[in-house]
């Protein structure tokens, strides 16, 4: 069980992770933080647990984690944002978590839209992000992350799609380093993006995406609508070509039609 002393031992940062409340079950991480953003737990706070029994995932999915192999935390964030623009908090995220593996584990890390974190086309991470708002602006905002750091066996229903780092990089993955890293890069970054701009995340996405200029589809409310990614908009919109104009489409799941070819060199 990893707890708030494993995870703190070392931590240079000043907001993230000062405070961490550590589980070993919980219901979700998610649920956790929001409950304690609406008492006013500071900005930084983080829930972490070794195991959830009610996981959150997209689109009303749930989330299973093998407990003891992975990090599944959530963080809370206090940006100076309209409810518009919050969903630009996943792409900070994915750029953030990815940049914190990368340079941590040495595992290249590919951003799907509009929440996930792909190592040679399988999905190691998701991001889940539920927010709060008051009198139009954001009161808080959780930024859940599940991460498949040591697992090595996968549900056969997502097995094909799935990989952890300890997979892909061959090796265990100590947690708490890794968990430290990510806080540290999270903290550099969103302080560098309330100077630059939200907008500034979208070329760091974009420099690690994989789906720009491919062929998708993607399903929405059992709708499934195909084209071309043209790009991303100013507040995380996905840009899609369907060849009777471009669509700017705000939630969705993404099939790339040309997976072969969609990593970055
Ligand atoms: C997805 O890919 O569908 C998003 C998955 C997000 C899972 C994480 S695990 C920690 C946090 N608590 C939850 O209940 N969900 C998120």
């Amino acid at each position: 069980m990893l707890t708030e002393t494993d995870l703190r031992n070392g931590l240079t940062t000043k907001r993230f992770g000062r405070k961490i409340f550590t589980f070993d079950s919980i219901d979700s991480t998610n649920a956790c933080a929001k409950a304690l953003a609406g008492c006013w737990a500071a900005e930084g706070t983080v829930v972490l647990a070794e195991y959830q029994t009610a996981g959150r995932g997209r689109l009303g999915r749930s989330w299973h984690s093998n407990p003891g192999d992975n990090l599944t935390f959530t963080v809370i964030l206090r940006p100076s944002l309209t409810p518009s623009s919050v969903n630009i908090l996943p792409l900070f995220t994915a750029v953030a978590v990815a940049d914190a593996i990368e340079s941590y584990c040495g595992v290249k890390t590919d951003c799907k839209w509009p929440n996930d974190l792909l190592v040679r086309n399988r999905k190691v991470a998701g991001i889940l992000l539920e927010g709060s708002f008051k009198q139009e602006m954001v009161e808080y905002v959780v930024i859940g992350i599940g991460l498949n750091v040591n697992q090595e066996q996968f549900p056969p229903e997502i097995a094909p799609r799935a990989t952890s780092l300890r997979i892909a990089s061959g090796a265990p993955v100590d947690r708490p380093k890794l968990f430290r890293e990510i806080m540290t890069t999270i903290e550099q970054q969103y302080d560098r993006l309330t100077v630059e701009g939200y907008d500034s995340i979208i070329p760091r996405w974009l420099a690690r995406s994989v789906i720009i200029g491919k062929k998708i589809e993607v399903s929405q409310d059992g709708t499934v609508l195909g084209g071309v990614v043209r790009g991303i908009g100013a507040e995380g919109s996905l840009l899609l070509d369907t060849g009777e104009g471009v669509r700017s489409l705000v939630a969705g799941d993404v099939t790339i039609l040309e997976f072969e070819h969609a990593s970055r060199d």
